[in-house]
């Protein structure tokens, strides 16, 4: 039974103030934040300002909370959307709703004795990963180049992927962290040590504006690090902030397919053209991974129109568009019941809160997407990643 709760504002990654929640049942703890999106979709549950998630859990939600038995994910989330009361969490905040029932998430799974991955797992809907004892690792989408609204005046896209081909989170992280170092180096030979500096996600952001230079600086620094077999590209076009028409960013797709190993565009058009998507994804191989993240926000009603168009086989998972732990994993199961890649995602203002890497092995996740291997709130992730495939048998 939950009897103390607190809550207070702590920063994220950008320097703004978002929030903890720390929940108690004699003597068992847990602490969990949440962060918040900078190239946020129009669709996602509203969040607001800190200051009022603290008193909106303080003075609405501890009272429901107080006295509640663990382990029941499905009533306390309900009531937690019965509480606010509105489609778009707009009265309570998705934030302020998501980071008490991801902290009941994390206190149930300890009184369980489970870890957290485990506790998801139960919860997960999916039959073939509910039973499952242990899963395939997901696979990572490491984040080198960014540039959109994570580095404005770099790139005019968001984020140029890896996606390292091999099966473990390890041999990932090998590649990746060799990946990235290599890349310091030529972006130092090239453009001066000064152009090494960091966007959001902790990826590198010289200012070039050739969008397709960030890959074939990709390709050179493997090819000096003898890496350039051991991954395929990825690009997060997040279009809703890029100006360019759909025909110009099809040429530019084109391109890019024609040239680089490219195995995963995510938001390629903005999220209203899903006939765009419709057509880019009727004349792609089935290897291509075309993804919503804006396009779909994590949200049921979002999922079916896009299925009903046939826009996309593959799906961002941002727990914070939705706003509680069971309707992230009802998005989940209805990606599935689709045939779609489901893939879980960071945000671009994170903490160092990890339960993304529980929620990508709870529910069997094709992919991960963690942000660059660098800066704590990124590298938190990859560490629990690592932590996790350790116990795996
Ligand atoms: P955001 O962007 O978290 O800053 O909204 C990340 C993404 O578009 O994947
Ligand atoms: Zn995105």
């Amino acid at each position: 039974m939950i009897d103390q709760f607190t809550t207070r504002p702590i920063l994220n990654s950008r320097g703004e103030w978002t929030i903890e929640v720390t929940l108690r049942s004699g003597e068992l703890t847990a602490i969990a934040s949440v962060p918040q999106g900078e190239s946020r979709g129009a669709y996602e549950a509203v969040s607001v300002s800190a200051d009022q998630a603290v008193k909106n859990i303080l003075e609405i939600i501890a009272p429901v909370m107080v006295g509640q038995k663990l382990g029941d994910q499905n009533s306390l989330d309900n009531k937690l959307k019965e509480s606010d009361g509105t489609a778009t969490k707009e009265r309570l905040g998705g934030n302020a709703l998501l980071v008490v029932s991801m902290v009941y998430a994390r206190l149930s799974a300890r009184a369980e004795n489970l870890p957290l991955w485990q506790y998801l797992r139960h919860l997960s809907t999916t039959p073939s990963v509910k039973d499952a004892q242990h899963s395939v690792s997901p696979r990572l989408l490491s984040l080198m180049i960014e540039g959109g609204l994570h580095a404005p005046g770099a790139s005019p896209f968001q984020e140029y992927l890896v996606l390292p081909r091999t099966t473990t989170i390890i041999e990932s992280v090998n590649i990746v962290t060799k990946l990235y170092s290599a890349l310091r180096q030529l972006i130092s030979d090239r453009f001066g040590p000064g152009a090494t500096h960091l966007g959001d996600e902790g990826a590198f952001a010289p200012l070039i504006a050739d969008p397709l230079a960030p890959m074939s600086l990709i390709m050179e620094a493997a090819r000096v690090a003898g890496l350039d077999d051991k991954f395929d590209l990825g690009l997060d076009a997040a279009a809703d902030n890029v100006f360019l028409s759909p025909e110009e960013l099809n040429t530019f797709y084109d391109q890019a397919r024609a040239n680089y190993p490219l195995c995963y565009l995510e938001d390629p058009f903005k999220e209203n053209e899903l006939d765009n998507f419709a057509s880019l994804l009727a004349k792609s191989n089935k290897e291509l991974m075309i993804a919503g993240d804006d396009l779909t926000v994590t949200n049921v009603e979002r999922i079916k129109l896009a299925q009903a168009k046939g826009s996309i086989n593959a799906m961002i998972i941002k727990p914070n568009q939705i706003g509680t732990v069971t309707e992230t994993l009802e998005a989940v199961k209805l990606a599935r019941e689709y045939g779609w890649k489901v893939i879980v995602s960071h945000r671009g203002q994170e903490t160092n809160d990890d339960f993304i890497a529980d929620l990508a092995w709870g529910i069997g996740a094709d992919g991960i997407k963690l942000g660059a291997p660098a800066r704590g709130e990124r590298v938190a992730k990859y560490n629990r990643l690592l932590e996790i495939e350790a116990t795996q048998v």
